[in-house]
């Protein structure tokens, strides 16, 4: 894989995408907000498709279901790829409700071998439709579960192997539950096949002192810096970006955060070149 460097298409931003070339090799959508079938967000996304490659990202997908997953969901989903053709799609490993009612909040998930008979199947579902291997990413969390038989990452590892899925790598998430559940960051990435990344998210969050808040409305902190390292020095080049949803400064100062994620991505391939 190369390296290369993206930013999360906010409408804030839609007029800098369109009236200028922007420094950026990608944009990841949120496949929510474009699930439709017109509308000014969706001729937005037509436009600025024209001048850059996409990824999507869905918040909704709820692969944690038992009762399976939402096939008018997936079919829209499906529908949006086909329009957009990203080069890859990504949800999160957690579920956002149960019989139809949405929680619209990415709920945590205990980590056992039912969990991951349930999320298997339901990724071989998602897989089916979308005629591509689905990425997922690791949340945040808040709680952990005394029902848990193994740690994320040996979850996540299984996962992968159990389906062929790849993995979106929230660098700044990493940080947060570690921070929150008091286990190693470093054991998580080093807990991780070598060949399963397929995207890292960096971000900022809250430090409410005892606990961390997953709020994506901060520059990126050091502490997730140097993780970031960490996770290249393991995995190498992997497609990067800066996820903010909240307080979203101007374009040029999310560029400039972007900068760093490449000087960072440079310095360490060069190093971790020439071990
Ligand atoms: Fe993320």
């Amino acid at each position: 894989m190369t390296s290369s460097f993206g930013l999360g298409l906010r409408t804030q931003h839609y007029n800098d995408f369109l009236d200028a070339p922007q420094p950026v090799d990608w944009l990841e959508v949120i496949s929510d907000n474009y699930m439709v079938n017109g509308g000014k967000p969706l001729a937005m996304l037509d436009k600025i498709r024209a001048n850059y490659p996409m990824v999507m990202h869905g918040v909704s997908l709820s692969i944690g279901s038992v009762n399976g997953l939402d096939t008018d969901y997936l079919q829209r989903l499906h529908a949006l790829a086909q329009r957009i053709e990203p080069m890859w799609v990504s949800d999160h490993l957690c579920w956002t409700g149960v019989h139809g009612r949405k929680l619209h909040d990415l709920m945590p998930l205990p980590f056992t071998q039912e969990t991951l008979d349930v999320i298997g199947r339901n990724i071989e579902q998602a897989q089916d439709v979308l005629n591509r291997p689905l990425v997922i990413e690791n949340v945040s969390s808040y709680v952990e579960f005394s029902s848990s038989e193994m740690t994320e990452w040996e979850f996540l590892a299984e996962l992968t192997q159990k389906t062929g899925c790849k993995l979106l790598l929230d660098v700044n998430n990493i940080y947060v539950s570690a921070f929150n559940h008091g286990f190693s960051s470093n054991d998580f990435i080093n807990g991780l096949p070598v060949d399963c990344v397929q995207q890292f998210h960096l971000a900022g969050h809250l430090n409410n002192g005892d606990h961390l808040i997953d709020t994506h409305d901060h520059p990126v902190c050091d502490g997730v810096w140097s993780l970031f390292e960490q996770a290249i020095l393991r995995f190498g080049a992997v497609p990067t970006m800066i996820e903010r949803d909240d307080n979203i400064p101007p374009l040029p100062e999310l560029l400039a955060e972007l900068d760093t994620a490449r000087a960072i991505t440079n310095n360490v391939l060069s190093m971790r070149g020439a071990v």
